[in-house]
């Protein structure tokens, strides 16, 4: 009997993946670069599940019915292209691969050019929800051609995580459409994750707040419209008592952020089509500063003691609406990116069903998904969510605790790097009126970079200066 589908990649990802796919009923095919994963993933995991193990490539592939659909869950990178040269003596027209890891999306379309060449359809998929999602339920977010959906349309739809709206994933678009909305999502990730550390430090460092009593607030926060999973397990975190020490675990940890990259990603693609994402950017470089933890322990000594800041735990409803603020704003700048991208890259990608897909399973469901569906349902053609009124009035109404919560973190020194970027966004965003009139007199100034005026048209420069 041949196996329905085959995963490439043995790692927590595609072991989990597998499972998922088998208990739903379709037989698997596996097979992993070492064979030492394998024996111990088919040993320690596979119980009843139809999955038929190989330590042989060529051998892998012939057990898989045609036309093939093969997952890749290798490490993202060099490893992708690797396993495709492996694979592909072995692969005939019409098989399909679908490369389901973290992929860079200008790769994937290289990657899908040069399979057409050879017949082979190509799927770039992002997979979101960790170990655990690939369990029990991820949001999968597939691009590539609509043919090749529909071959592994009913498979995806089995496996995905569901909610009320159904299941949580949809075909995202052309070409690299699901990679490049992925690698969105984690940059999505990357902010909210750190305005949710901004406001952790304030309760701990201003409100003097244990972790137990941190946590508390968030289980609450949880219940509210700041529901997700990303609060979810930052009220877990705070529980978690190391066993060696007796102590919270969180405040055992090392404060040193490591990232994969596509956060990075996600900024450079930002600066590239000229989109401005500040929130998701300036979390990348919040990472990137934790890493200097030997000369922050040097330059803390400098800079000398901190002002004391004294607030009381009022100020706890104030932090909500801040983080409300952030986690809006963070969403609203990653779909304005997604939906320049859909037009500069011709993916076609329908923004609700985005929103729709990322409700369940992934990383960043959040329950403020269905309020920014709704603000775009009423408004489909804005790109940016920010020009609805039911958008501004939300914003507007955070803004007081916002600003508060702002000057308190200014007063004590503290860094809030996302929260602050997401209110300079905002005033910039709804100034009319920007000093850029001054940027402009001053590149004609050095460089004759000329400029445009109020009252008339064309394009002017002045002799700001004798040369001679
Ligand atoms: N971990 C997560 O929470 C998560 C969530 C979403 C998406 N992803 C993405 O999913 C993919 C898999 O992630 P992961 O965490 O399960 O595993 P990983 O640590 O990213 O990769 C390990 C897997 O890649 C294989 N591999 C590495 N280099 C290879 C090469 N040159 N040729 C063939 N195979 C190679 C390894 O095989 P060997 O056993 O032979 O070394 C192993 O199966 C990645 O792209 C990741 O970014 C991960």
């Amino acid at each position: 009997m041949k196996a329905q589908i085959g995963v490439v990649g043995l790692a927590v990802m595609g072991q989990n993946l597998a499972l998922n796919i088998a208990r739903n009923g379709y037989s698997v095919a596996v097979y992993n670069r070492t064979a030492e994963r394998t024996k111990k993933f088919v040993e320690e995991r596979v119980k009843a599940e139809k999955i038929l193990p190989s330590y042989d490539l060529q051998h892998f592939v012939q057990s898989i019915e045609r036309p093939r659909k093969i997952i890749l869950m290798v490490k993202a990178g060099t490893p992708v292209d690797e396993m495709i040269e492996e694979l592909l003596p072995f692969l005939e027209r019409g098989d399909l691969l679908i490369d389901a890891g973290n992929s860079h999306y200008a790769d994937t379309n290289r990657r899908l050019d040069k399979l057409s060449e050879h017949g082979i359809l190509y799927l770039g998929t992002g997979v979101s929800g960790g170990e655990y999602g690939a369990l029990h339920g991820p949001s999968i977010m597939p691009g590539g051609t609509l043919q090749a959906y529909k071959l592994v349309e009913d498979v995806f739809l089995k496996i995905a995580a569901k909610t009320e709206d159904g299941p949580c994933c949809t075909y995202v678009g052309n070409r690299s459409a699901g990679h490049f909305v992925k690698m969105v999502h984690n940059g999505i990730e990357y902010a909210i994750m750190q305005a949710i550390s901004e406001i952790y430090d304030l309760m701990r460092k201003v409100l003097k707040m244990n972790s137990e009593e941190i946590g508390q607030v968030f289980e609450r926060w949880n219940n509210g419209e700041l529901s997700s999973f990303l609060v979810e397990i930052t009220y877990k975190i705070m529980r978690r008592i190391d066993e060696e020490t007796n102590k919270p675990l969180v405040e055992l940890i090392l404060d040193k952020a490591e990232q994969k990259g596509t956060g990075k990603w996600t900024a450079q693609t930002a600066l590239d089509l000229g989109v401005p994402t500040p929130s998701l950017s300036t979390a990348v470089f919040a990472r990137t500063i934790s890493h200097f933890k030997e000369q922050r322990e040097q330059l803390s000594k400098i800079f000398g003691e901190k002002h004391k800041v004294n607030a009381d735990k009022s100020l706890l409803q104030d932090l909500e609406k801040s983080l409300l603020f952030a986690v809006f704003l963070s969403f609203s700048q990653g779909l304005w990116l997604i939906s320049e991208a859909s037009v500069a890259y011709n993916y076609n990608i329908d923004l609700l069903e985005v929103l729709r897909i990322w409700k369940g399973g992934c990383i960043i469901r959040a329950k403020l998904l269905d309020f920014l569906r709704r603000i775009l349902k009423e408004n489909p053609q804005n790109v940016n969510l920010l020009a609805s009124e039911t958008a501004m009035n939300f914003l507007k109404e955070k803004l007081p605790s916002v600003l508060k919560v702002s000057s308190v973190a200014r007063e004590a020194s503290l860094p809030m790097p996302v929260l602050s970027s997401c209110i300079d966004y905002l005033f910039s965003l709804t100034e009319e009126n920007l000093p850029a009139n001054l940027i402009q007199a001053q590149r004609d100034f050095f460089g004759a970079h000329t400029f445009e005026r109020i009252d008339k048209e064309g394009t002017f420069h002045v002799e700001w200066q004798e040369l001679e």
